[in-house]
């Protein structure tokens, strides 16, 4: 029996993360520490929560002293980190929030594990570690900057974020390496691309183009929407963590990715085209519909839906041009490919926000409107 300490599981992948491998594994009991930003809803995983296999403690995982009491309490055997900030461009607007969670917490949390998990000295001086524990680091492909047309990122490309959010990420990557280094810390490092699928928060592009349909906004496309993504179905993420967790050497990084270039623009249109056939098979869709003019056959309208929503706007700052991820060393090495074609991906992402539209009202209620507002004005 494994117990693990998952961090930021009331997030976008953690959630998934966290459903997977309860319902992968029987034997494993699993603690979710989350502080519930706005990017965090409990509801999301309400019923995975049963006080048997899976526990839920609110807190920040800056916070010394409940890191030490959790590991005294539920003697961790592996460490999954994926709280943080996730959003470039709220890290552009506050940095520095970016910097102390994805930085210090991802510290803090190296540190109480170190205090939990250190048996003693070996004959050199270096901790001794209790056996099969591992702490595990969720980053990005963000780390490695922007490519041009050309190449993809592998494990050797060099460090070069551009963002607060991917320096951010950069540096704790760094430091669960130091760690690695200094102590011999029992660790590993996944860098994925972007990801989508359910529980994705509507501030990202793919739900927040999915929204702004249903609500008849026009579509925001930053620059000239020539900016090129690699998007992974979230479940074959989650799947890549779970393997390397398990199963990954120490010490080593991961590049996780779909090998699915889009540019943004391409992701735009597919998502409206797809909305539009969705709707157009299923009619019952379209009460979701916020304008409700009606067509000639007397049905909610759907006429509209086409490419004249697209709205380009200025540009994000320092907007990186293109990620491309090589993700042959985890194929080869654990078997890991990415299972779900986009084409069949996107789709089920588009009826999961379909079918989930008290979820999308949920986690918008708070401060999400002021956000948007803020952002790209009442358009
Ligand atoms: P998210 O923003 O949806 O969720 C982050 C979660 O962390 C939220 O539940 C939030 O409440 C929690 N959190 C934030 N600060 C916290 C703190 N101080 N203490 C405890 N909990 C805190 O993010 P996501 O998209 O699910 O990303 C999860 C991880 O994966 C992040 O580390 C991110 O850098 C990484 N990642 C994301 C993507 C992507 O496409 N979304 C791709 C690669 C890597
Ligand atoms: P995002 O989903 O924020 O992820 P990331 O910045 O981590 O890649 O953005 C994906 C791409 O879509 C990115 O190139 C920025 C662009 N984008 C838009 O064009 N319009 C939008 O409203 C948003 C949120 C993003």
């Amino acid at each position: 029996m494994k117990t693990y300490l998952v961090t930021g599981a009331a997030g976008f992948i953690g959630a998934n993360y966290l459903k997977y491998i309860l319902a992968k594994h029987n034997d494993i009991k699993v603690v979710v520490l989350d502080t519930l930003t706005y990017a965090g809803n409990l509801g999301t995983i309400a019923s995975d929560i049963d006080s048997e296999r899976c526990f839920f403690i609110k807190g920040d995982i800056c916070d010394y002293s409940l890191a030490d009491r959790l590991f005294g309490e539920y003697k961790f055997d592996y460490v999954v980190n994926f709280a943080a900030e996730s959003h470039v461009d709220r890290s552009i607007e506050n940095p520095q929030l970016f910097l102390t969670t994805n930085i210090l917490g991802t510290q803090n949390l190296l540190d109480a594990a170190r205090r939990a998990w250190v048996t003693g000295k070996d004959e050199y001086g270096y901790p001794t570690w209790r056996k099969g524990v591992r702490y595990h680091q969720v980053s990005t492909d963000e780390v490695y900057g922007s490519l041009g047309t050309e190449g993809f990122f592998t494990e050797e490309t060099p460090l070069c974020p551009h963002s607060p959010y991917s320096a951010s990420k950069t540096s704790a990557d760094l430091v669960v390496m130091a760690y690695h280094d200094t102590y011999k810390m029992p660790i590993s490092i996944t860098r994925c691309s972007n990801n989508y699928g359910p529980y994705h928060f509507p501030e990202k592009l793919i739900p927040l183009i999915i929204k702004n349909i249903l609500e008849g906004k026009k579509l925001p496309v930053y620059g000239d929407g020539s900016n090129v993504r690699d998007w992974l179905y979230v479940e074959d993420h989650c799947k890549a963590i779970d393997l390397v967790v398990r199963l990954g050497k120490e010490g080593e990084v991961y590049n996780v990715g779909g090998h699915n270039e889009k540019t943004n623009l391409e992701i735009v249109k597919l998502t409206i085209s797809t909305i539009h056939r969705l709707m157009s098979e299923n009619p019952n869709y379209r009460s979701l519909l916020k304008k409700k003019e009606k067509d000639a056959n007397g049905e909610i309208s759907i006429n509209w839906i086409d490419e004249s929503l697209i709205l380009f706007v200025k540009d994000r700052l320092g907007h990186d041009q293109r990620y491309a991820i090589d993700p042959t060393k985890i194929t080869d090495a654990l078997g890991w490919y990415p299972e779900t074609k986009f084409e069949v991906g996107i789709v089920k992402t588009i009826e999961w926000y379909l079918a989930n539209q008290t979820w999308v009202e949920e986690v918008t209620s708070g401060d999400y409107q002021k956000y948007y507002e803020k952002m790209y004005g009442s358009r």
